[in-house]
């Protein structure tokens, strides 16, 4: 269980609970956590989950591999801390992770 704060564009704070090998779009979906689409169900393939991972947590995170980087290249607002949240799953070492959402995912 990872507890995990989303924070919108505009700075609105939702701190929820996502279990152990949920993804954070998936997470955030089901917690109604406006911010992430996830239009293509969690199969890398639409870049409407685009997150900003804090560089402090890329550690644990992991880093985009190719396709994952591709994708977010089509992604508007791309950083060199973006994450397509659907490819980060949860798990004890995220508790207190904090992502910031793009201003759009289209
Ligand atoms: S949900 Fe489509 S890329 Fe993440």
């Amino acid at each position: 269980m990872a507890r995990i704060t989303y924070v919108e564009f505009n700075g609105t704070a939702h701190s929820v609970e996502v279990a152990n090998g949920v993804s954070l779009m998936e997470g955030a979906i089901s917690n109604g956590v406006p911010g992430i689409d996830g239009d293509c169900g969690g199969n890398a393939a639409c870049a409407t989950c685009h997150v900003y991972v804090d560089g402090a947590w890329t550690g644990k995170t992991g880093t985009p591999n190719e396709m994952e980087d591709a994708m977010l290249d089509l992604a508007d607002g791309k950083r060199d801390n973006s994450r397509l949240a659907c490819q980060i799953l949860a798990s004890d070492d995220l508790d207190g992770l904090v992502i910031e959402m793009p201003e759009t995912q289209h």
